[in-house]
């Protein structure tokens, strides 16, 4: 019999939608919740109910995942934790260590996991060898964001080195504008130390201080040359930073009252939340002094061992789909990072994306590629969190003392692991 179109695509339907019995809830605990965020997060929701289940949102806001984060352990704790979690890096193990997750191997053999998505990511993502999250987007996190028009009226290019950009922070400040969009919260505060760390300490030492915890790097001269820089950045950062919300920051880029923004590609997502559109409303370039070098961090959910079967079915689709190649797609223009399939068609991606995908696949080959210690990828939230009281309350005093703080730094570390 020759079907036409239609009673083709339904009988399609018919036979990947799960029957309506099966159909169950998902609980999704995450922190997306600025506009760009919360748009990405809202295709999974739509595909997961496009299969007949539903879904529980469960936001937690706050950038970065601290407040997710506690709230999650309070109920886990409890016995009551959701279906899945916005969990990332090495909590992933801190999590199957205490034996929370569940075993997602039976949907990652069908999907084809192991064969589209990087080792270096599925590694990560496994605990003893099993699959127990699911990866969503590899962010870039080395990136400056500017305003084109606020650069033109200081009389200043994008910046390629360190020094480029405190001459060109100079001049904006000069011209009235604010030179850096700054949230200052621990972990935006890490996310521009990182950013300096990257450029002066180059990526050998980078992972020798934030991956392997080396004592001698960590307190290092060329940590106090970090340090140094960081504390400049302070002088081109307005005086109501303190608190503020990193997508608060992105708006003061987008509407021209800061000049430029270093932060991971989920900038992007704000950008194009507003219509903006890069190379013409707005810039991505590589943050000073880190061209041909790439800080990743890796969205993930994970999976959380529950009880009811029609509840299991729906955790097993949301799985799904997240390495299915439609979201991948969409999920990823809106959320300003690329997909973590290997195997995408990329021309519906802009230059910032094409550019982020070159440069992964580029760093990967040259030791350039790095995993982000502001985001959880290169070390356990221990020695993270002991990271984040240095650098904070460094950025925060005036009058601190770089060498101090990098000894400082090494003994926190020491401390916490
Ligand atoms: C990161 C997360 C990103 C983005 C950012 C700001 O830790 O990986 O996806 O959401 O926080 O909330």
């Amino acid at each position: 019999m020759k079907m036409n179109k239609t009673l083709l695509t339904l009988s399609l339907a018919a036979a990947t939608l799960p029957s309506l019995s099966s159909a169950g809830e998902v609980e999704v605990l995450h922190w997306w919740t600025s506009g760009g965020e919360a748009k990405s997060v809202q295709e999974l929701k739509a595909m997961l109910e496009e299969q007949g289940h539903s879904w529980k949102d469960f936001a937690v806001a706050g950038g970065g995942g601290e407040s997710a984060m506690t709230v999650l352990k309070t109920r886990a704790v409890s016995g009551n934790p959701p279906s899945a979690a916005q969990i990332k890096g090495h909590d992933i193990q801190e999590w199957g260590g205490l034996g929370f997750l569940t075993n997602l191997d039976d949907v990652a053999q069908s999907g084809g996991w192991d064969a589209s998505v990087p080792s270096m990511v599925t590694d990560v993502m496994k605990f003893n060898g099993e699959y127990v999250a699911v990866p969503v987007n590899v962010h870039r996190v080395n990136w400056l964001w500017a305003n084109p028009e606020v650069l033109k009226k200081a009389g200043v290019e994008v910046p390629k080195t360190l020094d480029d950009f405190f001459a060109a922070a100079e001049k904006i400040k000069a011209a009235g504008f604010i030179p850096l969009a700054h949230g200052g919260q621990p972990w935006q505060d890490a996310t521009v130390f990182e950013a300096i760390a990257l450029d002066v300490l180059g990526s050998d030492d980078y992972r020798k201080a934030f991956v392997d915890l080396d004592m001698d790097t960590l307190s290092g001269d060329k940590m106090v040359e970090v340090f140094t820089k960081f504390q400049k950045v302070h002088d081109y950062i307005d005086a109501n930073s303190p608190g503020r919300d990193w997508n608060v920051a992105t708006s003061m880029v987008i509407n021209g009252e800061a000049a430029m923004q270093i932060m991971g590609d989920w900038a992007k997502g704000e950008f194009t939340a507003a219509g903006k559109v890069p190379g013409k409303d707005y810039i991505c370039a590589p943050a000073p002094g880190t061209d041909g070098q790439f800080t990743h961090n890796v969205d993930s959910f994970a999976f959380f061992e529950i009880k009811d079967e029609t509840n299991v079915a729906a955790q097993k689709a949301l799985a799904a789909t997240i390495l299915d190649k439609k979201f991948q797609e969409v999920f990823n223009l809106n959320k300003g990072s690329i997909p973590v399939r290997t195997d995408m068609d990329m021309s519906a991606f802009d230059q910032c994306a094409l550019d982020s995908m070159a440069s992964f696949k580029a760093t990967a080959k040259t030791g350039d590629l790095v995993p982000s210690m502001a985001h959880g990828m290169s070390t356990t939230s221990y020695a993270q969190g002991a990271i984040y009281d240095v650098v904070t309350n460094f950025f925060n005093d005036p009058k601190a003392d770089p060498k101090e703080a990098a000894q400082k730094l090494a003994k926190a570390v020491k401390a916490a692991i």
